[in-house]
């Protein structure tokens, strides 16, 4: 099994810091699915197979029928009279087909029955606002929200990790049923009301709560009603107002990921219920590997949800700036990438000579930035793993070689006694910074171009001890310019399994989004917050899921197609500064990192 990633980077990091690349990938197969139940061969693994649709003209809704079908493809497969406790999950809206253990023998014999069509060794992937509504231009007064009646009426569906559903982003004061046609529910104790309609588990647990943060990050981006006085850690508009981008929107959330990551069988049955229930637009901030077209379950079922008029709306990866990067092509799901917003938490470097550099963070301590310390920068252990000096009250300069510094630098720091620290982005990110909240260690992240000029003063002469410098913490700017850049982890096209295609479709706000997030979930050193920074095409998606919900509640009757269609071509195609797009370096956007323009 090879495994999807949901992918924020900073879980990436978190979920499996052992594990993997940076990012959250970890290699092909490494990850198999511990064996729940007794009995099972050790080289047994969960297939997805595909099959025939039922004979004899079962009921399309006789979903009984169709379990007893496919539970038959085990019969004779050595599993005997346990069948019925072998089909993992049985699919019937968006293919005709099961999930089940199996061993190769096992596979064999199920291969040999008649109606058998395929069989997909399962995959497991990973996870891969409040200023954003604002930069694309949706505001209370006039304008889409008020045109599109904040997407009221329209339901959005989520694969993701559940949901903090007592979040206040959640509440349902004025807002009216869902429509008859929905068929969905809540999954005790998980109560539903007018704003959550349903929400399921099909990970193999009976709760729907978000034990990550990532569900209620998504689903609170796509469709968080508007809440009073946010902030994450005294940021984000000093007490600002946030709000999802489909305030009006219901919400049906399918649990298909848990700490662990994701594997396609649950996936695919949450697609597969979702679509049943009746979602008008499904957003998935999951991603694997790029895989050809007709082994990919998901972009198998993907395509069925959309024929039956869902609109399927995907991460497109986090493993840019290298081309060919893209995860979830398919040319009938709308792909998304990251961009920046207009914001920056802002944390300025001041050198001793009075140069400045615009750097950000989520920790600001304002009283830092009244003293002048030492600077501390060591050309041979420069990545901070321990020191060669006593660091004691100084400012230390690091260089970082991941997205998001290394927690195990920032604790170096502190136990050495720094007063706090500068880290220097790897070069690849340019003028990307994701930010991430720590421990509260006084520190700035800067950029590559600014790090190089940061450690010629750090170097000057022969001593250090003259270099000093500050932080200066200028809490949150906004108005930005240029913004949005790509932000340099996204994934870039050409699409590996269909390069005729041109992928990504369009770029959403991703880098530093700030948005709901569950208070039991720990942020940065254990603090508790009811919204949180988080970066990634995950972040992205949902984003465009709020406007494709918006544009569904004007013009119900469009296909999916149409809708894609309208949001790809009303897509901006210059900054806030008037200027085409550009990428991290600062250089023109090209069609590979966000989309064609019109
Ligand atoms: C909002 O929309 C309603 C009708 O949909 C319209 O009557 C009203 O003028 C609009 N308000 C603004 C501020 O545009
Ligand atoms: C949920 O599962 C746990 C353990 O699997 C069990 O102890 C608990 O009783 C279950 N709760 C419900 C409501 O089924
Ligand atoms: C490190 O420097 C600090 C302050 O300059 C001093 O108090 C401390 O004793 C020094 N530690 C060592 C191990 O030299
Ligand atoms: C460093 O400080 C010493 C004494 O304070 C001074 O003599 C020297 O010129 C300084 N060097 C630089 C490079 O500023
Ligand atoms: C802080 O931000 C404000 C507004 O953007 C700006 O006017 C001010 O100069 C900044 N201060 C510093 C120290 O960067």
């Amino acid at each position: 099994m090879a495994r999807f990633t949901i992918l924020p980077l900073p879980y990436a990091l978190i979920l499996v810091a052992a594990a993997c690349s940076v990012l959250g990938y970890v290699p092909y197969d490494a990850a198999p699915r511990s064996t729940g139940g007794a009995g099972h061969h050790a080289s047994a693994r969960t297939y997805i197979v595909l099959v025939e649709p039922p004979p004899a003209h079962t009921h399309e809704d006789d979903e009984a029928a169709h379990r007893r079908w496919h539970e038959s493809f085990l019969l004779s497969s050595g599993a005997g009279a346990g069948s019925r406790r072998r089909v993992r999950h049985s699919y019937t809206s968006v293919l005709s087909g099961f999930a089940a253990r199996l061993t190769d023998d096992e596979l064999a014999a199920v291969s040999r029955r008649p109606g058998f069509v395929r069989a997909f060794p399962e995959r497991r992937v990973q996870l891969m606002t409040t200023r954003s509504p604002g930069f694309l231009g949706l505001t209370p007064d006039g304008g889409v929200w008020n045109a599109t009646g904040y997407g009221e009426g329209t339901i959005i569906g989520f694969l993701d990790t559940g949901i903090d559903e007592k979040h206040p982003s959640f509440h349902d004061d004025g807002m009216p049923p869902p429509p008859p046609r929905w068929k969905g529910a809540c999954q005790p104790p998980v109560r539903c009301n007018n704003k959550l309609i349903g929400a399921a588990s099909f990970v193999g647990d009976n709760t729907t709560t978000d034990d990550v943060g990532h569900g209620t990050h998504t689903t609170g981006t796509a469709a968080g009603r508007f809440v009073e006085g946010v902030s994450a850690f005294g940021l984000g508009g000093g007490g600002g107002t946030a709000a999802g981008m489909a305030p009006g929107a219901h919400l049906a959330v399918y649990k298909v990921c848990d700490a662990q990551g994701c594997f396609e069988s649950d996936l695919l049955a949450g697609m597969d219920a979702a679509v049943k229930d009746g979602v008008d637009v499904l957003s998935v901030s999951l991603g694997g590997i790029s895989t050809p077209l007709d082994k990919d379950p998901i972009a198998i079922g993907a395509f069925a949800a959309v024929t039956k008029g869902v609109l399927v709306v995907c991460a497109g990866g986090n493993s840019g700036p290298l081309p060919s990067t893209l995860s979830n092509e398919a040319p009938w799901v709308l792909t998304v990438a990251a961009g920046s917003v207009d914001r920056s938490f802002r944390a300025s470097v001041r050198l001793g000579d009075g140069e400045m550099f615009e750097g950000e963070s989520l920790v600001q301590d304002k009283d830092f930035s009244s003293k002048v310390y030492p600077l501390y920068y060591s050309n041979g252990l420069n990545y901070c793993d321990y020191f060669d000096a006593n660091i004691t009250g100084m400012v230390v300069v690091c260089d970082t070689e991941t997205p998001v510094p290394p927690m195990s630098s920032i604790e170096a720091v502190s136990n050495a006694g720094g007063a706090g620290v500068v880290f220097i982005n790897e070069p690849d990110f340019g003028y990307t910074i994701v930010v991430e909240k720590y421990d509260n260690l006084p520190m700035s992240q800067v950029t590559a171009v600014d790090g190089t000029k940061i450690m010629g003063y750090a170097m000057k002469g022969t001593s250090t001890s003259n270099h000093t410098a500050t932080i200066v913490f200028n809490s949150t700017v906004v108005g930005v310019k240029p913004s949005p850049i790509v932000a340099a982890f996204s994934s870039r096209g050409p699409s590996v399994a269909s390069p005729g295609v041109l992928k990504p479709d369009i770029m959403a706000p991703g880098l530093n989004i700030l948005a709901a997030w569950p208070s039991e979930v720990p942020v940065g050193a254990p603090q508790s917050s009811s919204f949180n920074v988080v970066s990634g095409t995950s972040m992205a998606t949902p984003h465009i899921t709020g406007v494709a919900a918006l544009v569904k509640k004007v013009h119900p009757d469009w296909s999916t197609a149409a809708i894609k269609s309208a949001i790809m071509t009303t897509s901006s195609a210059v900054d806030n500064a008037g200027n085409q797009i550009m990428d991290e370096e600062h250089r023109k956007a090209s069609f590979y990192s966000v989309g064609r323009r019109y």
